[in-house]
């Protein structure tokens, strides 16, 4: 039979197993780079607000987000480097990405979680 206090240690140590598993893990955006569902989810309305205009209503010189193909060899570069594109701008191949995308008002983390979420959508299943 378990004591009170053994049985009060073995039901603590339940709910910090339960903790474990049902604690949101971070999301893997890329190789060596995750982040938390919270962070990720903050960068969908950065997304949303400030990089949809181009990256999903955009044209063909834009990198659509969702479309695979068009991300592949970027994604390949690895994470700092989309998101020093990101955050100071860059010129491409097919066009001009303005330094976070025009929005000097955001922060780089602001950025770099937009990104983290167009990374992780153009590699989820679907797209192109
Ligand atoms: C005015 C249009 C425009 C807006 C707004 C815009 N982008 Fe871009 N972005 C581009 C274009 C065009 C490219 C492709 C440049 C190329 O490869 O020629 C690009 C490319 C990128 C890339 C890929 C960089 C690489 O190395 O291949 C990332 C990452 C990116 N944008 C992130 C963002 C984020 C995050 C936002 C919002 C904060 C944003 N963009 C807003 C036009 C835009």
């Amino acid at each position: 039979m378990l004591k009170g206090k053994d049985f009060a240690l073995v039901i603590a140590l339940g709910v910090l197993a339960f903790l474990a598993i049902a604690s949101p893990k971070k999301v893997l955006i890329a190789e060596g780079f995750a982040i938390s569902r919270e962070e990720l989810d903050h960068g969908y309305l950065i997304y949303e607000n400030y990089c949809a205009s181009c990256h999903q209503d955009g044209g063909k010189e834009t990198p659509q987000v969702g479309d695979r193909q068009a991300w592949r060899a970027r994604i390949r570069q690895g994470m700092p480097t989309l998101v020093r594109h990101a955050v100071n701008g860059f010129r491409g191949e097919v066009g001009l990405m303005p330094p976070k995308g025009g929005h000097e008002a955001l922060t780089s983390e602001e950025v770099t979680r937009a990104t983290a979420w167009m990374v992780q959508q153009s590699t989820a299943k679907g797209g192109g």
